[in-house]
């Protein structure tokens, strides 16, 4: 039987120039190069330039993307933008985003579910195209958590950093076999019993301010490895595979301690781990694609390798989808 797949075209990345060590966060808040790698593997991470918006990561990392694929603005009709930081309230980033590719057609809104936005975009997009009602979609993970870390809080502030991704998938018709290219099965989870375990004290209808990120770290650990597991047991389970079929891991990098958790309960090998959260820290909705990024401009990522994306985060929001390459 005929079966529409959605299969990933192009990727692209962004980071953006300014580079901020341990070694300088050291000298802003109580902490160390020592303390900051042992707890979360990260050495460094990008901060935007005053003038940069979400949007602007999220445009570069579209354009390269969509450069990658082959197609062109006209053959985009949907663009899901996943973010935490939008420029503004409204309109959503992905209209800037959009406005600015050229694409004058189709659909393009925002996706808010914090570092879980990437998988939940791409589940998303992946419906609509099999919906029919759409054939090429740009996903974009894109954020400036600069803008809302508390630069004074040592127990966040030393956690995140900005940047953005980007995917170009299109619809194409297969056979609906496992070999086939493209997204094979998603997973997404919530659960808004622990939304005040990481959140952002701030937002339109409470103070209107932006707020500031607040975390109980120890709790947002604990759940970590466990929700995480079970949705890719999941996607596994139904899927009909194994943890050892899978060619590469790609994480949400939230610290490495949680990504080699999860991998070690899935029964990954270590080398399958796509790690970028020592360079990038945690990029929220763009670490996916900023790793996805990585791998594939090292030239390792081969057609026919099965991928796994994981994601977990406010809300709290976990989810995984596996797509074969
Ligand atoms: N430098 C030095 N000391 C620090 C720092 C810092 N940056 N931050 C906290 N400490 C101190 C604390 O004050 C505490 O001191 P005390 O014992 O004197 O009270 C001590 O270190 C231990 O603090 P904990 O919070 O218990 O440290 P923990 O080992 O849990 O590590 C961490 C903290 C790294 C945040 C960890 O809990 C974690 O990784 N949690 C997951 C959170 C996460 O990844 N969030 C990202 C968003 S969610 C997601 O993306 C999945």
């Amino acid at each position: 039987m005929s079966k529409i797949r959605s299969i990933i075209r192009g990727v692209g990345g962004y980071l953006p120039k300014r580079v901020l060590t341990n070694e300088e966060l050291s000298q802003m808040v109580d902490t160390s190069d020592e303390w900051i790698k042992e707890r979360t593997g990260i050495s460094q991470r990008h901060i935007a330039a005053d003038d940069e918006m979400t949007s602007d990561l999220a445009l570069a990392a579209a354009k390269q993307a969509l450069d990658r694929s082959g197609l062109k603005p006209i053959d985009i009709d949907l663009v899901i933008m996943a973010t935490t930081t939008p420029d503004h309230t409204f309109p959503a980033s992905a209209v800037t985003v959009q406005a600015k590719l050229g694409i004058h057609q189709g659909a393009a809104f925002d996706m808010q579910a914090v570092c879980s936005g990437f998988v939940y975009g791409l589940a998303t997009a992946d419906s609509l195209l099999k919906s029919g009602g759409y054939r090429r979609a740009i996903v974009i993970g894109a954020e400036t958590l600069s803008r809302i870390v508390d630069w004074t809080d040592r127990s966040t502030c030393v956690l995140f950093g900005d940047g953005a991704g980007a995917v170009v998938l299109e619809a194409e018709e297969s056979n609906g076999e496992l070999s086939d290219r493209g997204i094979i099965t998603s997973h997404l989870r919530s659960d808004g019993r622990y939304r005040c375990k990481l959140f952002v004290d701030g937002g339109p209808g409470t103070s209107q301010q932006v707020g500031h990120i607040r975390m109980e770290g120890r709790e947002v650990f604990k759940h970590a490895v466990t929700k995480i597991a079970s949705t890719i047991h999941m996607s596994l389970e139904q899927a009909g595979l194994k943890s050892e079929d899978i060619d590469w891991f790609v994480p949400h990098q939230a610290n490495k301690r949680i990504l080699d958790g999860t991998a070690k309960r899935i029964g990954i090998s270590p080398e399958k781990i796509v790690v970028t959260v020592d360079k990038h820290a945690n990029t929220s909705a763009a670490s996916i694609p900023l790793a996805l990024n990585e791998l594939y401009q090292s030239g390792r990522l081969q057609a026919g390798q099965l991928v796994l994306f994981e994601a977990m985060g406010g809300g709290f929001t976990w989810g995984s989808t596996l797509v074969r390459w």
